[in-house]
């Protein structure tokens, strides 16, 4: 019988990616779910031929060197900025990512935020919690109304045009922005306008940033930007930590440059500026763009079938980088 390629499954995944991996590798897999610091990733992959790896995993030039017979590194993500393309390729290592999938689910999570800053949700809820409702009265938590209102979206892919055609039933004007200008078909589709970056940002009431992380876009979002804002807008990052400056968003939070925020993601998360947690006008959440139980599933039995093909021979599906020769 053939020997089977050796794979790492570097966090906790579902029974059924796990059963997939192990018809076709034998699978060494850390269901505990502690993430591997940096050496013990590299002393795990030391005999592995692929690793079906998460977000929290750093697949670089460093690790790869510790790693002669790594054939694939198959991330659980759509976004894929934890992984060196480059150092993938000079080691011949395919890399892989699940577009696709998790589309919807993505969308609907920002849209999750944009309805519950708008409405002050969080506010909302903690007031209850506390006791502190004593009765109904005219001014209470008044927020802001989301349906009519312009929403601007910045990084038009996939997801962005998930987001865009759910403001259809919100009777939204769209407006967006992006590397490269839609086909005039997909615009009409979407009643989406292009505009400037710079227009973007002072027209929205909502502006949402879907673009992926990388040097490019590292601090798209700053103090300047933040200023050119309605004081009234509300910004949503359901992308990357890193696409905003957090300093200056909690400056502008604080000082009312603009009114307020829904953000599933920070730079250097899990420890996200201490600060977000005193201010009320912001929504928080812990990276759950994608976690619902079809989705997540979905993003792991893909990228498990990414390893597999690269390992059985074939083409993985969603090939980061093509240029890679085995
Ligand atoms: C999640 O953040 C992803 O990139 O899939």
């Amino acid at each position: 019988m053939a020997v089977k390629p050796k794979v790492l499954v570097t966090r906790e995944v579902f029974d059924e990616t796990l059963a997939y991996l192990g018809r076709h590798c034998e699978v060494e897999s850390n269901q505990k779910d502690v993430p591997f610091d940096a050496d013990t990733l590299a002393q795990r992959l030391k005999d592995k031929d692929g690793v079906v790896c998460c977000l929290t995993d750093r697949i670089d030039g460093q690790l790869l060197a510790r790693c002669p017979r790594l054939k694939v590194a198959a991330n659980i993500a759509v976004g894929f900025n934890n992984i060196d393309l480059a150092a993938c390729t000079a080691h011949h290592v395919l890399a892989t990512n699940t577009p696709g999938v998790l589309d919807d689910s993505t969308a609907d999570l920002a849209w999750t935020l944009m309805l519950a800053a708008a409405r002050r949700l969080t506010e909302a809820e903690t007031y209850v919690r506390a006791g502190q409702w004593k009765g109904w009265h005219l001014k209470q938590l008044l927020g802001v109304d989301v349906h009519h209102a312009t929403l601007g979206i910045i990084g038009m892919g996939r997801i962005g045009q998930a987001i865009a055609r759910r403001a259809e039933g919100f009777e939204m004007r769209v407006i967006y922005h992006n590397r490269s200008r839609l086909a005039a078909d997909i615009e009409q589709r979407l009643k989406a306008t292009y505009v400037s970056k710079d227009e973007l940002l002072a027209q929205a009431d909502f502006v949402v940033l879907q673009m992926p992380y990388s040097p490019q876009t590292h601090h798209l979002i700053g103090e300047a930007e933040l200023k050119k804002m309605k004081p009234s807008a509300i910004l949503i990052n359901s992308t990357r930590g890193g696409v905003v400056d957090d300093t200056a968003l909690i400056r502008a939070l604080k000082g009312g440059t603009i009114r307020a925020a829904g953000l599933d993601v920070f730079e250097s998360e899990p420890r996200l500026n201490p600060e977000f947690l005193a201010l009320k006008n912001v929504v928080l959440a812990p990276h759950i763009g994608s976690s619902t139980e079809a989705t997540r599933s979905a993003m792991a039995m893909t990228a498990a079938q990414n390893a597999v093909a690269a390992l059985t021979g074939g083409t993985p599906p969603n090939l980061l980088n093509p240029e890679c020769k085995l």
